[in-house]
């Protein structure tokens, strides 16, 4: 099972998805667990080059997040997925869609075509989406990176591209509400993961 975990900093997205590591990990199963940008060596130094001050163009940065996920998918997550294990990564190819396709107007379809091709076409089997009112999430997370320093707009952007994915794919993508209890929305997530089962 590949299951990814979305959503705007501050939505407690990364939350989710260790609480979905350990419940599988507790099930017995074996489970790598994953983020990015980053989760590979080259993948931290792209994440440092992306996320640090230096000003880039949008198609800079949407290179270099899936020049970030090609390695990771090559080096981390196929060969987990190949050895029989589970994977839960925090952010993957709808990061891309959101922020880069939507949020800064590349185009869903473009961003798509070329993340696809990068990783041999790799789509998780889940992807949760944590909704959490945009204004919440900004106030909950401290801009640590040149990203999460764009102005408030950008992220409502975001937000309302992450919500637009949710219908585009609505097999894949299933949005979770994130104003409640992080154990009440692990709850939902292990009872939609069963049904995939
Ligand atoms: P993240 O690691 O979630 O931030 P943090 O560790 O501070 O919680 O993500 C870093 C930023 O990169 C975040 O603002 C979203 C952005 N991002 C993209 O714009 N496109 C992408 O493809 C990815 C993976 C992240």
């Amino acid at each position: 099972m590949f299951v990814t975990f979305e959503g705007l900093d501050g939505s407690g997205k990364t939350t989710q998805a260790e609480l979905l590591r350990a419940s599988l990990a507790a099930e017995g199963r074996s489970v790598v667990a994953t983020r990015e940008p980053g989760g590979t060596p080259l993948g931290e130094e792209i994440r440092k080059l992306v996320l640090g001050g230096t000003a880039m163009s949008a198609w800079a940065e949407c290179t270099l997040f899936a020049a970030a996920r090609a390695e990771l998918v090559e080096r981390v997550i196929a060969p987990a997925l190949d050895g029989g294990s589970d994977v839960v990564c925090d952010r993957y190819i709808d990061s891309s869609l959101a922020y880069q396709g939507i949020a800064r107007g590349l185009g869903v379809d473009r961003v798509l075509e070329l993340n696809l091709r990068v990783t041999r076409g790799l789509l998780p089997d889940l992807t949760f989406l944590v909704l959490v009112d945009p204004e919440e999430a900004l106030s909950r997370s401290s801009p640590s990176d040149r990203i999460e320093r764009e102005a408030a707009e950008f992220h409502i952007a975001v937000d309302a591209a992450y919500r637009s994915l949710a219908e585009m794919f609505p097999r894949r993508v299933l949005a979770v509400d994130g104003s409640r209890a992080p154990d009440e929305i692990a709850e939902e997530v292990r009872g939609r993961l069963r049904q995939l089962a």
